[in-house]
C-alpha cells in the first residue's frame, strides 16, 4: 500500500503554532510517529508531503495517479475554503482520509463545515497525531491490507 501523507499550510508550523490547541509536537514527530507505529507491516510504504500553497496540494493529487493506493490529508485551513482541493480528491478517484488534529466541530464555526469531508472515505478529527494513525488504520482496513 503506497500511502500518501499530505499536510496543508502553516503545519510545517507545528511545535511552535497554537500549542495550546496543536500540542508541542513537530510534523516530523508526527512523521516519525507514524513510521514507527507501522514499521512491522512490510506492505506499507509511506510518503510525506508538506506545502502551503492549494496548487501545489491539487498538483501532489494529481501525480498520485497510478502510484498511490491510499491517501491521508490535513488540508488545514483550506479545508474550509477549497472546492478545487475536493475537486482533485473526487477526480483521482483514490480512497482519501481527511484528518485535523483539532477538533474542528468544538472551534469557531467557520471550522464545522469541511469542502472535502463528502469526497473522503471518512474524516478523523480531534485526536492529536493519532488521528494520523487512526486515519492509517482505517485505510488498511479500506484497502484489506495484510501485514
Ligand atoms: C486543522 C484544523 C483547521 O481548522 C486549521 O485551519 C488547521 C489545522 C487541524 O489539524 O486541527 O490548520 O486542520
Amino acid at each position: 500500500m503506497n500511502t500518501l501523507i499530505i499536510n496543508g499550510p502553516n503545519l510545517n508550523l507545528l511545535g511552535k503554532r497554537e500549542p495550546h490547541i496543536y500540542g508541542n509536537i513537530t510534523l516530523n514527530d508526527i512523521n516519525d510517529k507514524i513510521k514507527t507505529e507501522f514499521s512491522n507491516n512490510k506492505n506499507i510504504n509511506f510518503e510525506f508531503y508538506q506545502n502551503n500553497i492549494e496548487g501545489e496540494i491539487i498538483n501532489k493529487l494529481h501525480s498520485s495517479m497510478g502510484k498511490i493506493d491510499g491517501i491521508i490529508i490535513n488540508a488545514g485551513a483550506y479545508t474550509h475554503t477549497s472546492l478545487a482541493i475536493a475537486d482533485a480528491i473526487k477526480a483521482i478517484n483514490i480512497p482519501t482520509v481527511e484528518v485535523h488534529l483539532s477538533n474542528i466541530y468544538s472551534r469557531e464555526e467557520v471550522r464545522h463545515k469541511s469542502f472535502l469531508s463528502p469526497c473522503c472515505i471518512g474524516q478523523i478529527s480531534g485526536f492529536g497525531f493519532y488521528s494520523y494513525i487512526l486515519a492509517v488504520y482505517a485505510l488498511i482496513n479500506h484497502l484489506k491490507i495484510r501485514n
